[in-house]
């Protein structure tokens, strides 16, 4: 991402700090992580994300690039963060030591001081073995991880700082005869490089980051028992021996746990990258249902019962904490909607971090600063709709119109509707210029809001930071697929 012209001020605010703070980056912490992508074409200014991480408790954060600006904003914070080396970059990684240095220097050596950033782990790639690259970063993982390791090592941040792979949870499973943790084993493709890239992470030890699923166990299956995706949904348990299993979330992580026991690794550390619920693009989406599954993983992980094969709290971070409106949309229209907060900072629902489940909202990030109160939506009186078809795709293949499909939350449009709705998204995505609102003489400005009950016609924050105008839209390129494969 182009971010090589930005100033490095650190540099020279480093001496005072030095003089000043002291930060005790050993500690461990138990609360709950969240994943912050920034996929999307219109971004909160990070400074005020991170006062509102900090006003929430959140003390983990996963971030998906060394974004300049990201990083700038949580200096000094003592945040501990997990920052991710993008897929498109493990090729150079695991070719050229060389590389692996500089960028260890550039964007981890470079924040490492009182005051600073306090980073405790480097994602190399992001879900590398998904099924879905059909083996394209295979060869280079490994030694991606290894050469960034050793530059961390080489660095003297070694002890402080491990490097780990996230997974998506498609790298193990149960065979379709023994649907049971307990038959858990990785997939036979990656079996062995997996194995390898544990190992070494053991030796090292780290932790194996794994992203999982149940949103997605539902949305592949029609027949997946509902209750079975949640966490006070006990129904159906599913046996396993002597073992309960009354959530889907509990027997994906145990067939992980089986898996690495077979594999000689029964005491590795875990955590979970990535989980959590969309609320819109989907039947199963909506807040009613993210919000029952997030206070419902939150109570159960950090509890310290575990899952039955073992105990104790499970380190999680949820994805995500904002909407992303800019993300590929092939794994499904839920993808741009699985933020705790919407894409202005307004949390979504009440949502205790501590698992107490107690009602205690979550703080939304403040000044936020929008653009003008105006609307575009088709002319009430436009006689000639020959072309509104073709309008309303052209304006959602440019701007975001997931509210509309099936089951979500502007589902029940009328044709009318849809072209309202998708002449407001282009304009407003591209700034409310006046001549994003034409579409062949369609479209007219209003300054009545035309959103309906439960279907809202979003304004976007207005380009107030520095951030986001040199974010294209989908900005990371590759898809970014999850894929449970997980039980009936
Ligand atoms: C640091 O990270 C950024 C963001 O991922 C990347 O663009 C840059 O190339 C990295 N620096 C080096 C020296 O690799
Ligand atoms: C993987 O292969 C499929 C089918 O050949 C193709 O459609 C898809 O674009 C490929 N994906 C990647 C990331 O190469
Ligand atoms: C509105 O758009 C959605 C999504 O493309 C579509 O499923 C629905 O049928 C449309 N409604 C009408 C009345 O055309």
């Amino acid at each position: 991402m182009a971010q090589e012209n930005a100033s490095h001020d650190h540099y020279l605010m480093k001496p005072f700090f030095i003089i000043i703070f002291f930060l005790n980056m050993a500690s461990c912490s138990y609360g709950v992580g969240v994943n912050w992508g920034t996929m999307a074409t219109h971004q909160l200014p990070p400074n005020k994300v991170v006062k509102m991480l900090q006003e929430n408790g959140f003390d983990k954060l996963k971030i998906f690039d060394a974004d300049e600006w990201v990083m700038a904003a949580l200096l000094g914070t003592n945040i501990e963060i997990m920052l991710a080396i993008p897929n498109n970059m493990l090729e150079e990684l695991s070719k050229n030591p060389k590389a692996a240095d500089s960028w260890v220097y550039e964007n981890v050596t470079s924040y490492l001081y009182p005051g600073g950033l306090n980073i405790k782990y480097i994602a190399v790639g992001n879900e590398p073995f998904l099924k879905e690259y059909n083996g394209t970063y295979l060869m280079y993982t490994l030694p991606a991880l290894k050469n960034i390791q050793t530059s961390l090592n080489n660095a003297g941040h070694g002890s402080t700082i491990k490097a780990t792979v996230p997974f998506n949870a498609d790298v193990y499973y149960s065979p379709d005869s023994d649907m049971v943790p307990s038959a858990g084993d990785f997939r036979p493709e990656v079996r062995d490089l997996t194995i390898e890239i544990i190992n070494f992470l053991y030796l090292n030890n780290a932790p194996f980051t794994v992203n999982i699923y149940p949103f997605l166990s539902l949305y592949g299956n029609d027949h997946f028992p509902f209750d079975f995706a949640f966490f006070d949904g006990n129904n159906r348990p599913l046996m396993d021996g002597n073992s309960v299993y009354s959530n889907v979330f509990d027997a994906n992580l145990d067939t992980l746990l089986y898996a690495l026991e077979k594999a000689g690794y029964a005491d590795m550390r875990i955590i979970i990258g990535e989980v959590g619920w969309p609320t819109d693009g989907d039947k199963n989406a909506n807040t009613q249902n993210a919000r029952r599954f997030n206070m419902g993983l939150l109570k159960h992980c950090l509890s310290g019962n575990g899952t039955p094969k073992r105990k104790g709290i499970i380190d999680v971070y949820l994805f995500s904490l904002i909407d992303e409106n800019a993300k590929s949309t092939a794994p499904g229209n839920f993808e741009r909607h699985w933020g705790i907060l919407e894409f202005d900072g307004k949390p979504k629902y009440q949502l205790d971090l501590k698992g107490l489940q107690n009602d205690k909202g979550l703080v939304a990030v403040e000044g936020v600063k929008y653009m003008e109160k105006q609307w575009c939506i088709l002319d009430p009186d436009a006689t000639n709709l020959h072309y509104l078809a073709n309008s309303i795709d052209y304006a959602c293949s440019l701007s975001d119109c997931t509210a509309l499909g099936y089951g979500s939350s502007c589902n029940g449009l009328s044709l009318e509707g849809n072209a309202s709705y998708a002449f407001n998204m282009y304009y407003q995505v591209n700034n409310q210029k006046d001549w994003d609102c034409d579409f062949s003489g369609l479209a007219i400005l209003t300054d009545q809001d035309p959103s309906q009950k439960g279907c809202q016609f979003p304004i976007m924050i207005s380009h107030g930071s520095c951030l986001g105008s040199h974010k294209g839209l989908l900005a990371f390129g590759g898809i970014y697929i999850f894929l449970v494969l997980f039980l009936l």
